[in-house]
């Protein structure tokens, strides 16, 4: 019997779990109209929610369903693990119930507990450590537009001690990529490697880079401390100066949701949408290339 997949972290991904996912996600997207496969036939898979999402959400409701599954919306208030049952339960039962689970929470602690409970295959669909198929989504856009990503530089400008830049970390050991990191005093990555550089000037990060990319000051659980965080970012933004240092033809991304005039400009925003917004298409066709991969042999 093959083992279960799941997908908790960049880490769990080998290079060559990398180009599976990818290749399936070009197929699935190329063959959306007439897809030839459905690896999901007569599943249901859950999507256990307890913070808000608009592009994963709808992403995997719809890859789910394309692939031939159900998926079902639950959100965390919904259901008694709202009211304290524990997580280990909850995967318990869901495991005899479901074919596979995406998660989106806080702990990442409670994805790894749910994926050994259920024993079904389990989607980090966003913790406060990790985003895994944000970044995957990422590179994937990338390397669309760009080519391979080995041996370029990304420049974050902003929280990096925040889930996206987390996995972005992983994923530049995993893929050969530079990744500077430009974030004030205090919130600079606990994690490093040795793709990794760190930052305090969001010029400096950004000179040359082949990509620059943002994210919210604010992240989902960290609302309390709103006004510290827009203080201290400050300056910590996209703009076109950031832009005229970075190589000449630097893509600009964005996980979304955008705040404009605080992580990025209105104007750059908008004069990049076609980029920024064809990066949150391809969550739906990478959610595909992931699903196919758990359900693999
Ligand atoms: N980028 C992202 O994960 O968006 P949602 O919060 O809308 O899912
Ligand atoms: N860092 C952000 C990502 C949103 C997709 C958050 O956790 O809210």
């Amino acid at each position: 019997m093959s083992r279960i997949k799941s997908l908790l972290k960049i880490q769990d991904l080998t290079p060559e779990d990398l180009s599976f996912i990818f290749k399936s996600a070009t197929d699935f997207k190329k063959n959306r109209k007439s897809p030839s496969r459905f690896p999901l036939k007569g599943e249901s898979w859950g999507l256990i929610f307890s913070k808000s999402s608009t592009r994963t959400r709808v992403s995997f409701e719809v890859a789910v369903r394309e692939l031939g599954g159900s998926p079902m919306f639950l959100s965390a208030q919904d259901i008694q693990l709202g009211r304290g049952e524990p997580i280990k339960d909850t995967a318990r039962v869901l495991g005899r119930m479901i074919h596979g689970a995406i998660i989106r929470t806080y702990a990442q602690q409670d994805v790894i507990d749910f994926a050994s409970f259920s024993q079904i295959p389990t989607v980090n669909a966003l913790t406060d450590e990790e985003h895994p198929c944000q970044i995957l989504t990422d590179i994937f856009t990338f390397e669309e537009k760009r080519g391979a990503i080995k041996g370029k530089t990304v420049a974050f400008i902003g929280d990096a001690a925040c889930n996206v830049p987390r996995s972005w970390v992983f994923a530049a050991e995993l893929l050969g990529f530079k990744l500077h990191l430009a974030a004030p005093e205090g919130y600079q990555s606990t994690v490093g490697n040795r793709q990794t550089q760190f930052f305090t000037s969001p010029q400096e990060a950004a000179r040359g880079a082949h990509l620059l990319y943002t994210d919210v000051w604010v992240s989902m659980g960290m609302e309390s401390e709103a006004a510290t965080r827009e203080k201290a970012f400050q300056g910590y933004q996209l703009n076109h100066e950031l832009l005229q240092v970075a190589a000449p033809d630097a893509l600009v991304m964005h996980c979304l949701p955008a705040y404009r005039g605080k992580e990025i400009t209105e104007k750059l925003l908008e004069e990049r949408s076609q980029e920024i917004f064809d990066q949150a298409e391809n969550r739906l066709h990478v959610q595909k290339g992931v699903l196919d991969w758990l359900v693999s042999p």
